[in-house]
This record gives structure tokens, C-alpha cells and sequence, in this order.
């Protein structure tokens, strides 16, 4: 028996929820430390225009063509696809992104497991002693803590239950409710945190660094890596957006949700860099691992604070609530692929799925430990790129991710009827005029060659990559 399809409770449900999936360790951790590997400024601005150019219009079209097919993303592309050129093959494009959710879930979830670490070891007080001594709180994190395999599966596993408890429960009565707390208070905390970094002597620096331009250090592996963090940060690519989209209203306005959300998106990450940054430029904190600036420099500062105790939980909790809504949308495109398409009641998706992803993802947790390169505490940097977990990560992101998302834009723009769009973009919203041809020229011709030279360019001039 088919479930009724749940709906949000309207514009603000659906913004919410879209927020919380594309607002995460993307932004909070992933972001600040590809920017300090990519040298700032050049890097931003690339990923700026990568967010503007390419994410915005891919998201507007993943919204589309979930609110139009009101299925998840296979049975999106099969019911949109049909009588279509390539019919066949289209539901393939849903596939790969139910896949890419799998595996980006698998390791998204045991990064989100060391955020509930982090707020036991300050709830209990052991931070603090570790922070006192950077030297210390390195070591801890590097070669104790990372390279315990039965801790790293622990955190997954705990991360996944949180995950698994939040979709069990439908869209309305569970993602929605969990966004609807979560995201308010997010942005409050990282207001504050904001507010006292432009207190700090290197702020000025720290904007410097961020936003004056310098092109002198990009490379075609920087342009790759920003537009693959645009896609990972708006959570686009893999049909996630395609899934919230399919629970929201024909009311609602999809143009002027899809840019809510990647203003949203992209403030946070700003951000949290410009905190980072901040704190770093004005402790002088040695970056020796870019990977580990949220593990390993941030604490050390937080304690040199005034209750810097309270700081530290409060900061690691919001890291936790934004990755719990991000695990949530991952899980949330798994589970209505059995939901929808292998007929699965919601309840025994999310369980079965959550432990098939829980299972795969003990791989990367276990080889995290096992991987003595990481001892250098890169972890994900150029040098020490190996091991099943950053594999992954770079796997998803830069090559699954892209490819998903050039698929999205040559089908939304090149085989959906223009007056099929064009109907489901202005429905909720009124007429777009200009608003639309602008929209139509990126999705069929802005994005798809951005991404497809860039990718192109890697493949055949073999840019230095890995
Ligand atoms: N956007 C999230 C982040 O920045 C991660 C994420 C959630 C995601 N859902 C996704 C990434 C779907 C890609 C596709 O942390």
C-alpha cells in the first residue's frame, strides 16, 4: 500500500528544510579549509561565481523537476523523460544521484560523529586541558583520536541513529520540526561568533585574505575543486533538492526559494570563514593542517576565551545541528528511492538503508585508522590523499557531483518542453518575463559548458589533480 506523499507546511517549511540540507560541515568545515588550501580571494570569487552561474540555476531546475514529478529522483526522470529522446536512460541520472547519496552519507556521517565527541569531551571538561596545549590537542586528534577505528565506527554509528530517528518520522512531523528549531538557533549562535570576530585584530586580515582577489595561485585544480564545493554546499548533483522539491507546494514561489536558499548557503559559509580566519590571523595559530582547523585550532582558541568551556558546546553543538539536518536530506533521498520506487513502507526504508549506509561507511571509518598517512594530520590535503575516506570525499564531490549536475541541466533545459518550465517555474510565483530567459540561457548553456570544460579540461589536458 502506498503511504499518502507528505507535503511541508508551506514556503517556509520548504526553505527551511532546504537551508538545513544545503547549510552543513560543507559550509562550516569543508569551505574555510579548501579556501586557506586554494590561497583565499582567487578561490572565493571563483566559487562565487560558480554558486551564481552554476549552483543557482541547477537548483531551480533540481526543485522543478521534483515539484513537477512529485517522485524521487528515478522515478522523477522516468515519468519526465517519457516520450522523450533517451527515455530510457534518463532515470540513470536519478540512479547515479540515489548512489551519490550512499556514499557521501557514508563519510559525511562519521565527520558529524566527531562533532558529538567534541561536545562530550567539553560537556565533561577534558577539552579544556587538551586545548591548553596546541601541541596536545593535535596529537589527540591526529593520532588518538582519529586513529581509534572502534571510536570512529562509534560516532558514525551514533550519527546515524540521530539521522535515522529524524526521517522515520515523514517530512512534516520530522525533517520539517527538526529544521524549524535547528536553523534559527544556527544562525543566532554563528551571529554571535561573528560579531566577536570582527572584534579581534585579525579581521582586517582575515577579509583581506578572503576577498581581495589573487589570481596568481589559482590552478585548473582550484576552478574544479570550487565548482565541486558550489554543488556539495548547495547539496545539487544528486537529486536531493529534486526530493524536497517533490513535498513542496504548487503555491510556493521555486525561483525565489532557490535563491533564499543559496543566499543562505553561501552566507554561512562565508561566514564561518571570515570567523576562522579572524581567530587564526589574530591568535597567529599555526595552520599546519587545514583539514584540522575546526578540530584542532578552533579549540585551542575557544579556551583561551572567557568561558570558553560554554563557547566550545555551544559551537560544536551548532556544528552537529547543521550536519544533522544535512544527514538528513542524504538519508531523506535514499530512503524515498525505496519508498517510491521498491514499494518499501517509510519506516523499513529508512531502518534497512540506514543500516546498509551505517555498514559501508565502518569501511571508511576503519580505514581512517588504519591509514598511517593521516598521522600527518592532512587529511585531506594534496599529500595524503589516500585511504578509502578521502577517496570518497573526492570521488562525490568533484567528479559525481559535476557530472550528476551537467546531466540535471541538459535534461531540464535541453529535453523538457520550454513551456513545461516555464509553467512550473512561474506556478506559485507569477510571471517571470526576462527572469525566465535568463534562467533558460544558464541551464541550457552557461552551466552545462562551465562544468563540462572544466571537467573536460581535467580529463584531456590532464590537469594536475590527486
Ligand atoms: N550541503 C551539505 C553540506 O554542505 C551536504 C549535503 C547534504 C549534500 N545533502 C547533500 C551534498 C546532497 C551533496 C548533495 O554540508
Amino acid at each position: 500500500m502506498a503511504e499518502q506523499r507528505g507535503h511541508w507546511s508551506g514556503q517556509i517549511g520548504f526553505i527551511l528544510a532546504a537551508a538545513g540540507s544545503a547549510v552543513g560541515l560543507g559550509n562550516l568545515w569543508k569551505f574555510p579549509y579548501i579556501t586557506y588550501e586554494n590561497h583565499g580571494g582567487g578561490f572565493v570569487l571563483v566559487y562565487l561565481l560558480a554558486v551564481l552561474l552554476v549552483g543557482l540555476p541547477i537548483m531551480t531546475a533540481e526543485i522543478l523537476l521534483g515539484r513537477r514529478s512529485q517522485l524521487s529522483p528515478v522515478g522523477a526522470f522516468r515519468k519526465l523523460a517519457a516520450g522523450h529522446r533517451g527515455a530510457r536512460w534518463w532515470p540513470a541520472v536519478g540512479f547515479l544521484g540515489v548512489s551519490a547519496g550512499f556514499i557521501i552519507l557514508s563519510y559525511y556521517s562519521i565527520v558529524a560523529g566527531w562533532t558529538l565527541r567534541y561536545i562530550q569531551l567539553a560537556v565533561t571538561g577534558k577539552l579544556g586541558a587538551l586545548a591548553s596545549d596546541p601541541a596536545a590537542m593535535q596529537e589527540f586528534f591526529g593520532h588518538r583520536y582519529l586513529a581509534d577505528g572502534w571510536q570512529q565506527v562509534g560516532g558514525h554509528f551514533l550519527f546515524m541513529l540521530l539521522t535515522v530517528g529524524s526521517v522515520f518520522f515523514g517530512v512534516k512531523e520530522g525533517i520539517e520540526r527538526v529544521a524549524r528549531v535547528l536553523m534559527p538557533l544556527l544562525f543566532l549562535i554563528l551571529l554571535a561568533l561573528a560579531g566577536y570576530a570582527a572584534t579581534t585584530s585579525g579581521f582586517g586580515e582575515a577579509m583581506g585574505f578572503l576577498f581581495r582577489p589573487d589570481f596568481s595561485h589559482l590552478t585548473g585544480r582550484a576552478v574544479l575543486e570550487a565548482l565541486g564545493q558550489a554543488f556539495f554546499s548547495l547539496s545539487l548533483g544528486m537529486g536531493a533538492m529534486l526530493t524536497y522539491g517533490s513535498y513542496m507546494n504548487r503555491t510556493s514561489s521555486i525561483p525565489k526559494a532557490a535563491l533564499e536558499v543559496s543566499i543562505m548557503d553561501t552566507a554561512v559559509g562565508l561566514l564561518a570563514a571570515v570567523i576562522m580566519f579572524s581567530i587564526i590571523f589574530t591568535f597567529r595559530m599555526p595552520v599546519s593542517a587545514s583539514a584540522g582547523i575546526l578540530f584542532t585550532t578552533l579549540p585551542t582558541v575557544f579556551y583561551q576565551l572567557p568561558g570558553g568551556g560554554l563557547i566550545t558546546a555551544a559551537f560544536y553543538l551548532l556544528v552537529a545541528f547543521a550536519a544533522l539536518t544535512s544527514t538528513i536530506s542524504l538519508m531523506e533521498v535514499v530512503s524515498s528511492y525505496a519508498i517510491d520506487e521498491l514499494g518499501w513502507a517509510r519506516r523499513k526504508a529508512t531502518v534497512v538503508m540506514g543500516l546498509a549506509i551505517f555498514a559501508f561507511g565502518c569501511l571508511s571509518a576503519v580505514s581512517l585508522g588504519a591509514n598511517k598517512a593521516l598521522s600527518n594530520l592532512n587529511v585531506f590535503g594534496k599529500e595524503s590523499a589516500v585511504g578509502l575516506f578521502s577517496t570518497l570525499d573526492f570521488l562525490s564531490a568533484n567528479w559525481l557531483l559535476p557530472v550528476g549536475g551537467l546531466l540535471i541541466a541538459l535534461f531540464t533545459g535541453w529535453i523538457l518542453p520550454r513551456r513545461d518550465t516555464q509553467d512550473e517555474l512561474e506556478a506559485g510565483h507569477g510571471r517571470l518575463g526576462r527572469i525566465y530567459t535568463g534562467w533558460r540561457v544558464l541551464i541550457r548553456f552557461v552551466a552545462p559548458l562551465a562544468v563540462g570544460a572544466i571537467i573536460a579540461s581535467i580529463i584531456f589536458l590532464g590537469m594536475e589533480y590527486q
